[in-house]
């Protein structure tokens, strides 16, 4: 992994300390005993999006459960639970639904990288996300043999939508998951400690694919308003917003095939 790769990384883990951190003290005012706080979770997909958050807290302890890693530990006596929950949607369930069986989070914060789909976005902005989308469920309508495949003309599926997803009254949109209102708030009001981008507000795009063709990207830009595209954001709302458990995205911008900014951008 390259210097830069790893900066941007470590960037957006710091940036979202302290936004939980506010988050922290708002949820200590409602209970006594600082060993009774029920912890905030804070996850990253890959060793290199959780290892500065781990380096961060007092005195970690490691539970493993399968091949998800959760270390819990204090950030300014709070406790705090990391999550590495490994790439993709269904990792991202899967950590996410076990952590809110361990640990009873009051909580979570899913943060790491993203690839732009606006093209005023640039590598080391910082997304919150108001809301994130699960663009990776579509209906791919008939087409013979030989007449190859369309994904422009995919039609959008909301699996959580009642009734039969394919008919032809189902909800032709992505699932979206809002961001909850107060650590929305704290995030917005922690924007100012952040000097390497700038912070927006913004709509993540989640699936397991990337996606660099550039029709398909300005598609989904236009359609369902998506700033970026990443793998793990809308799984782990799902399980958040079932569980009613108060979520948000943060993601840092790595790539922005939309304007060519890359890693080395500003290098
Ligand atoms: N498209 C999809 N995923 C991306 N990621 C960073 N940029 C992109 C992109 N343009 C993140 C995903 C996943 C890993 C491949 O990097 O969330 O964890």
């Amino acid at each position: 992994m390259t210097d830069m790769n790893r900066s941007m990384r470590v960037a957006v883990q710091r940036w979202t300390i302290g936004v939980v951190v506010g988050v922290a003290l708002l949820s200590a005012g409602t209970v006594q005993a600082q060993t009774e706080r029920p912890p905030v979770l804070v996850q990253g997909a890959m060793t290199s999006e959780t290892e500065h958050l781990v380096a961060l807290l007092g005195s970690p302890k490691l539970e493993q459960v399968g091949n998800w890693s959760f270390w819990r530990g204090t950030i300014d006596g709070y406790p705090v639970i990391v999550s590495k929950t490994n790439k993709g949607m269904s990792n991202a369930a899967a950590a996410t639904a076990l952590a809110i069986e361990l640990f009873h989070p009051v909580a979570i914060f899913n943060q790491g990288t993203a690839g732009g789909h606006d093209p005023d976005l640039h590598v080391y902005d910082i997304v919150i996300g108001t809301a994130s989308l699960n663009v990776g469920a579509f209906r791919a309508m008939f087409r013979k043999r030989g007449d190859g495949s369309r994904p422009l003309e995919w039609v959008p599926l909301d699996l959580l939508a009642d009734g039969s997803a394919i008919s032809p009254n189902a909800p032709h949109r992505p699932a979206r998951f809002d961001a909850d209102a107060a650590l929305l708030d704290v995030a917005r009001r922690t924007r100012g400690s952040y000097s390497r981008g700038r912070v927006v507000d913004g709509i993540i795009g989640s699936s397991d694919m990337w996606i660099d063709e550039l029709d398909r990207v300005a598609q989904f830009h236009s359609d369902f308003g998506t700033s970026v595209e990443e793998m793990e954001t809308a799984s782990a709302a799902q399980v958040a917003s079932a569980m009613h458990v108060p979520f948000l995205g943060i993601r840092v911008l790595s790539d922005n095939i939309t304007n060519a900014s890359t890693y080395d951008a500003k290098a």
